[in-house]
């Protein structure tokens, strides 16, 4: 299918003066933009706040805060102060060093930003958690790095099961009435001091900590390490597109990769204006974040354009949307027509980009200077090199389909999974490849198109479920014996969960269990997890060694032919 491509919008785009092609760029080129490449003394939060809090920016607005509760603005110097005084109380009251695991599980308010920040100024790896984790969720990432800490709210610490951490010394309560040993945030904060000595760290020190899903065993702790603050930078710069007037909205949550490099460190880094939002989304009050605070570079995921677009041009029409300049997606295949659409409603091409949490940043992109394809993710940034190659990591011609694999290298790319090495060097293959577990094609012009996942994990509303994970809660619940999950295609979340399970002897299939065995899952791991759909069977397809055959049930699902069962047991 050959569909036309929009062209270059014109303008003074940061990638413009750049060679686009890998052999010509030089990372190294990126370093003098910052201050270590002179002092030596390294921290991506050092960078991202008390720098600018140093030059004429100080009075600049570098947050902009919005929940349904409270609407505040701070500028660098006020955050280089509230995140010294949390890093002050992390230091005194919780014993916070360098190299500690700290996690934060609440909500997005200022307070979580500056904690976020004050921990990566004493050098801590900050893990953060979903506020839709529930119990399980959290106990499995606290063990599995050994935290330390963790920073909450009265509400989710129900959720925490400290007697079962032995590791985690210190809990941080960010609320009103926190009983001790818990240490009281707030009211720590009316005496901290605002002034830090900040921890200097080596470029492959820890800076964050992401748990994410594959399609076996439990989640996995990617680390990133303060050298891929290189990369947030510069994709900042080429990607976004980030200038000195932009005020710049990133609708992700921290416990997403993208809410952490680009909603933190790319615009930070930048020196930008930057809006977060607390609270559900709701069409209109997007629209209005837009207005209110006139948003010029918009970065969102496909399911949200897609529910956007799903409450109608009209609504659209009511609010003043002119603000907009520069409009990127990522998460999933963003649909060719929510392209189409973003150019009618906002007169924006909407710039599609594609990494993972592994890769640690933007990898392929649309960038402004180009033109853009829909449906295609783009091209490989200057500096990386991507390509498609067979299992055996030969690189395959256009229009091939393969693994999509990038050159190892670039600055961002995860340092390390926590404790399992194995798992780390299973990622590569001969000849440098990362290889990324999507399939995809490449065009004669150095497009990518992405097909599908080549394992089993499930992308649905832009979050990665595994399914094992799930199945493993679905077969504590005393009902089921067997479960096996699937991604199953739909039209807005891109997929949706959906479960095959066998019952155990005595048991009915009802509408009633269906609706706990949801309820169990939604408070044994997070509301994104549970499966919107379940079916009951009597058996579920399985090889002779016992693992089910997620593939024979996404072609039961969706009627296709079920392949070779030569493997399946009787
Ligand atoms: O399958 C790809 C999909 O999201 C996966 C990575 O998920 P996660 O680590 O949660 O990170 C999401 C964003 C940083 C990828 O393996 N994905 C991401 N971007 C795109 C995408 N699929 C299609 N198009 C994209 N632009």
């Amino acid at each position: 299918m050959k569909l036309e491509a929009l062209p270059v919008v014109k303008g003074n785009h940061n990638l413009a003066d750049y060679d686009h092609t890998y052999e010509t760029f030089d990372w190294s080129e990126v370093e003098k933009n910052f201050t270590w490449s002179e002092t030596g003394g390294m921290n991506a939060a050092y960078e991202a706040i008390d720098k600018h809090a140093e030059t004429a920016r100080k009075n600049k607005v570098a947050l902009y805060y919005r929940d349904p509760e409270r609407e505040e603005k701070y500028t660098f110097k006020e955050l280089k102060e509230l995140s010294n005084k949390a890093a002050n109380i992390l230091k005194n009251k919780a014993d916070v060093v360098k190299g500690d695991r700290l996690f934060v599980f609440m909500p997005r308010t200022p307070e979580l930003y500056s904690l976020i920040l004050g921990a990566i100024k004493l050098g801590a790896i900050v893990g953060p958690l979903f506020e839709a984790f529930m119990e399980g969720a959290v106990k499995d990432r606290l063990e599995d790095s050994d935290a330390k800490v963790i920073v909450t709210t009265p509400e989710l610490l129900e959720r925490v099961p400290l007697n079962e951490l032995p590791s985690l010394k210190h809990v941080v309560v960010v609320g009103d009435s926190v009983e001790a040993p818990h240490i009281d945030f707030l009211n720590e904060m009316k005496t901290a001091s605002k002034e830090l000595e900040i921890e200097w760290v080596d470029k492959t020190d820890g800076l964050l900590l992401h748990y994410t899903s594959g399609s076996t065993g439990k989640p996995k702790g990617v680390l990133h390490v303060h050298q891929a603050m290189v990369q947030h930078y510069q994709t900042g710069q080429w990607v976004l597109d980030l200038k000195e007037d932009d005020v710049y909205w990133c609708t992700a949550d921290p416990g997403w990769v993208t809410g952490t490099v680009y909603g933190i460190f790319a615009p930070w880094l930048s020196g930008a204006t930057n809006v977060i939002v607390g609270g559900r989304f709701k069409p209109e009050t997007w629209y209005q974040t837009i207005e209110d605070f006139g948003v010029t570079v918009w970065y969102s995921a496909p399911t949200a354009f897609r529910m956007l677009m799903g409450a109608g041009d009209e609504l659209v029409k009511q609010f003043d949307t002119s603000s907009l300049r520069h409009v990127l997606s990522v998460g999933e295949p963003l649909n060719p027509e929510v392209v189409r659409w973003g150019v009618k409603v906002f007169n924006n091409r909407i710039h599609d980009t594609w990494w993972m949490t592994e890769t640690g940043a933007q990898l392929i992109c649309n960038y402004p200077a180009m033109e853009i394809k829909p449906g295609s993710m783009g091209k490989p940034i200057p500096g990386v090199k991507a390509a498609i190659v067979d299992d055996q990591g030969n690189e395959l011609p256009p229009y091939r389909m393969g693994n999509l694999a990038i050159k190892k290298g670039w600055p961002s790319m995860m340092h390390t999974i926590w404790n399992n090495q194995e798992k780390y060097e299973s990622y590569f293959m001969p000849g440098d490849w990362y290889v990324s577990g999507d399939s995809a094609y490449m065009d004669e012009e150095g497009y990518f198109w992405f097909q599908g996942r080549i394992d089993d994990v499930i992308m649905t509303s832009g979050e990665r479920v595994g399914p094992f994970e799930v199945e493993s809660k679905l077969v504590e619940h005393p009902a089921i014996a067997e479960a096996g999950v699937i991604g199953k295609p739909d039209p807005v979340r891109g997929e949706i969960i959906k479960a095959f399970v066998a019952l155990r002897e005595g048991y009915e299939p009802t509408d009633e269990l269906k609706e706990e065995i949801r309820t169990f899952v939604k408070q044994g791991l997070a509301a994104h997890a549970a499966p919107r759909e379940i079916d009951f069977r009597d058996k579920l397809p399985k090889t002779r060694s016992g693992k089910i055959m997620r593939r024979v049930l996404k072609a039961w699902e969706l009627d296709l032919p079920t392949g070779d069962l030569s493997t399946m047991e009787d």
